[in-house]
């Protein structure tokens, strides 16, 4: 590839990278703002208004096209990044003799490409742990709750209801029934031994999260897989925010845009938002890990 090219076809890359880059960003305050509710909002009414917003945010349409377009941008990022190093490693195949990396460069800066696969890493785990299984398994149960009712079922007179999102068939009022007399299928439930849709559920995705990063959570030899599995959370945390500390900024200058007076505020708005944005995801499993 002539001299020009390779500039070009490199200047290009980074072009797209920080525009990913950037709109990973405004996913991530979204994301941090929709989580931040597993902390500010506790007990039933928490569990409540997480699932309901977890259902909107899986069946809004335009929300949907926000997702494509943050799976796009997670693997595009990605592809470029790793194809931008590979291009830099081939034009520079053994390091200059006397080169003092720490001289030139901040070590983020040096670290991105690794940096960048463990929060890619994470990412994996993270959506085979929740949104797969929202998604495309029938893993996580309906909203359930228990409730007094007026019918005697057995030895208790209290009996598992579904929280419901609408119902299509009743016979007893607004209550749901009892499940006893229904059975779940996907998000909905229907009545027993018919084809009749008696409503329509929310799944229990706050539970499923809840459980996770509970002290309870171990596995059947007794490795305990919440306390390990938070310890991942804060660790990501810590990595992602690295990789945020040089490439918030450095996506303005990929981007060309360059000012005496708004780079240096960039820069600094940058380091905040690197520290402040995984501090507090951080905080979401280790708040989730103490009260469980
Ligand atoms: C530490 C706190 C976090 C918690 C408790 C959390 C929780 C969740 C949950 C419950 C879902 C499934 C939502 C659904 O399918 O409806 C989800 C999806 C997702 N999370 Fe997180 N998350 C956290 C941090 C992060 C971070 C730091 C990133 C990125 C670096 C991230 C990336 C994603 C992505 C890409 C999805 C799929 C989003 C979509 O389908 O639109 N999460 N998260």
């Amino acid at each position: 590839m002539s001299n020009s090219a390779f500039i070009k076809s490199s200047i290009a890359k980074k072009y797209w990278m920080a525009l990913t880059g950037l709109f990973l960003c405004l996913f991530l305050v979204g994301h941090l703002l929709g989580n931040l509710q597993l902390i500010f909002s506790t007990g039933e009414e928490g569990r409540r208004v997480f699932n309901e917003y977890a259902y909107f945010m899986t069946h809004n349409p335009a929300i949907k096209v926000l997702s494509y377009l943050t799976y796009f941008s997670i693997l595009f990022h990605a592809i470029d990044g790793i194809a931008l190093f590979v291009q830099n490693k081939k034009a520079r195949p053994v390091a200059y003799a006397y080169s003092k990396p720490s001289a030139n460069s901040s070590i983020p800066s040096r670290y991105m490409a690794l940096l960048g696969t463990l929060v890619l890493v994470f990412i994996a785990t993270h959506m085979s742990n929740f949104w797969w299984k929202m998604k495309y398994t029938e893993e996580i149960p309906l909203h359930s709750y228990f409730a007094k009712t007026d019918k005697d079922f057995g030895d208790t007179t209290y009996a598992k209801v579904f929280e419901t999102k609408e119902f299509y068939y009743s016979q007893t009022g607004p209550i749901p029934k009892d499940t006893a007399a229904t059975t779940v299928k996907g998000l909905d439930i229907m009545v027993k031994g018919t084809n009749l849709k008696y409503g329509s559920g929310f799944k229990d995705l706050h539970t499923v999260v809840l459980q996770y990063f509970s002290k309870q959570n171990k596995s059947e030899s007794g490795i305990p897989v919440g306390l390990l599995g938070t310890i991942f959370y804060v660790f990501s945390m810590a990595v992602l925010s690295f990789h945020l500390w040089h490439g918030f900024a450095s996506a303005f200058q990929s981007l060309g845009l360059n000012h005496p007076t708004y780079t240096p505020l960039i820069k600094t708005f940058g380091r905040a938002f690197s520290v402040v944005v995984p501090g507090l995801f951080a905080i979401i499993p280790v708040f989730l890990y103490l009260i469980s």
